[in-house]
Parts: C-alpha cells; structure tokens; sequence
C-alpha cells in the first residue's frame, strides 16, 4: 500500500465522512469535534489495559484515531494492525504513520471485520473498535472473526452508538404525523420529522432491517456471550449536552454518520425555498448561539476470549 499518492485516490463514503464531513470541511470546528471523540477514543483505551510487548488490532481503524493514540502510549515493542474496508483511509492512516514515526509499528490491512481474512488465527491480544460493528449487518460473524485472530485470554474493547432509541422516538413521531393531517401549528415539527426520516429509519421496518437502530447495548451483550466471549462488561452512557455554537453554514454541512445527506442536500433536494425559510427561522439561532441540545447514547464493552 505505498505508491498511490493520496491525492489520486477516490474518496469512498467512509473516508468522506472521517476525513471533512463530521466537521463540515470547517477547520474552526474539527478541534471542537475531535475533543468529543478523543473522550470516546480515551475511554476505549483505558479498557483495552494495553501494556508493551502487545499486538493490537484497530478494527475500522479509519484515519487512525484509536492506533495511533496507542502508539502514544505503549512503550515499543507494540505494534499495531490497523484494518479497514476503506483503500482512501488505509492509505490516509499509512501517510500518517509515516509522518509520526510510527510506520515501522504498524501493518495496514484491508479486510471487512466480518472475516478479517488476512489475519492469522491467534495473533493478536488485544481488539479495539470504535463505530464500526453498529455499521455491520452480520455481527456474529464480526464476532467469531474476533474470537479466531484474539490469543486465548485476549482482550476486546469497544465503544459504539446505539442509534436505536431516538430511532423509535422518531418512528413513533412519524406514525402520528402520518395519521393526522399537518396544521398551521405542525409544519417545523412535520419538516423536522421530513429532516430526520431522511437520515435516519423512521419506520419500525426500517428500523428492524438497519444494523445501526436493529440492535440495543444489551443484544451487544448477548451477541458476545454468544460468541462465547467472557468477562463481559458493557457500560451504557447517555450524554445530554448543549452543543456548541456551530455557524450555520457549518451545521449545515454535516451529516450524522457516513453516507447521510447533509441538511444542505436535504434542502436542495427535498424541501421547498418557503419549508426552508420556515426551518431556517426556527434552528438558526438555536445552531448559531450553542442552545441547541444533543442526547447521545454511547456503549462501551470489553471482554475476553476464553483462556
Ligand atoms: C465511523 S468510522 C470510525 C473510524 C474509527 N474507528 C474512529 O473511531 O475514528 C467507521 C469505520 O469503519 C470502517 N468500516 C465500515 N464497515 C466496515 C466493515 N464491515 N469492516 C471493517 N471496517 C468497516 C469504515 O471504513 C470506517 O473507517
């Protein structure tokens, strides 16, 4: 993976996302969201117990986030493979590697967490991931994969959106939308309905066919205990927070996950100059004056292979 220069590559979902979507190309803003997932990636860590002499596996590594904090951290011998399904992040990681010294640690590998086919059965002892098994469809399969490359006794940690809640609580507003005709006092509420359905399923079918919202933190539980993981333990944390203050023309650039229309398509595509008017009266100044508030629901597991 080394003489493709990054430039030439083209940029897949995942990449786009990781790379200028969740800070909606805004320099001003990727500090701010950095320092929300450094918590997340900290935590992470913190639960994987790393210690010198280890081989790590970062699974859906994308540009590095998890591995190369562990290279931080982990006095040498450690080392770090990084896999993914993405050529442009792989590439992006490996250009990173290189440049904080780091290359000589780490091994790049492209294979989806499904199989991680490439990598030899018990070669690693510890697995880390962050937002990628909500993103797989066959999860025990993610799971056996992780159960054959981990050393017995090795270690899982994971940290994951569960996305099932809000899913349900915007089904449940699509249902009464749709059974009572909009009136003059209903059209923000109709269009914010409009704005999430076009993100996120807002159907219990949808819900029940999407690996994003078809699983809750317990199920994670149960697909590792299934997987006849040990030593499970899962922590559930909902943040409620008030956002901070984010341009307008920033918000509305940022998708909520990789492959979701940005509020900006969403306008152009799908709503009218007045529905746009409308919603732009009401969430501008909430957006631009940090009032607005987030829930966000974060599990974190770790557990072990049998020893
Ligand atoms: C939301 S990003 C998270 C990236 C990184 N773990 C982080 O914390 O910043 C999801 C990552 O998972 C990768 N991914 C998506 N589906 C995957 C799959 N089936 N197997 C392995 N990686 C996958 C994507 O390419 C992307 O890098």
């Amino acid at each position: 993976m080394s003489d493709t220069k990054e430039h030439e590559l083209e940029a897949d979902i995942w990449s786009e996302w990781l790379l200028n979507g969740r800070h909606g190309r805004d320099p001003d803003y990727k500090p701010i969201m950095r320092a929300a997932v450094a918590q997340i990636r900290d935590r992470v860590l913190d639960g994987a117990r790393l210690t010198s002499g280890m081989r790590l596996l970062d699974v859906g590594a994308g540009d590095g986030l998890i591995s190369f904090e562990a290279l931080r951290r982990v006095k040498p011998p450690f080392s770090v493979v990084l896999s993914d399904i993405s050529t442009p992040l792989l590439k992006h990681a490996e250009s990173v590697a290189a440049a904080l010294g780091f290359h000589g640690q780490c091994s790049f590998v492209q294979t989806p967490a499904q199989t991680l086919a490439g990598i030899a059965n018990e070669s690693v002892d510890v697995i880390t991931s962050r937002a990628v098994l909500a993103y797989v469809d066959d999860k025990p399969s993610a799971l056996r994969s992780f159960s054959r490359v981990l050393k017995p006794g090795g270690r899982v940690s994971l940290a994951d959106p569960i996305g099932q809640d809000a899913a349900v609580h915007l089904a449940a507003l699509t249902k009464v939308l749709r059974s009572e005709p909009v009136n003059s006092s209903t059209p923000f509420v109709s269009l914010l309905q409009r704005w999430r359905a076009l993100q996120t399923p807002s159907t219990l079918d949808e819900i029940r066919s999407n690996p994003l919202t078809n699983f809750s933190e317990r199920d994670l539980v149960q697909l590792f205990r299934d997987a006849d993981f040990v030593n499970i333990h899962m922590e559930l944390h909902i943040d409620v927070k008030t956002a901070p203050p984010i341009p307008w023309s920033t918000f509305i650039e940022i998708p909520p996950r990789p492959g979701a229309l940005c509020l900006r398509e969403i306008f152009e595509q799908h709503f009218t100059a007045v529905e746009i008017s409308v919603f732009e009266r009401v969430m501008r100044e909430d957006v631009e004056k940090g009032k607005l508030t987030s829930q966000n629901l974060n599990v974190y597991l770790t557990a072990e292979k049998r020893a």
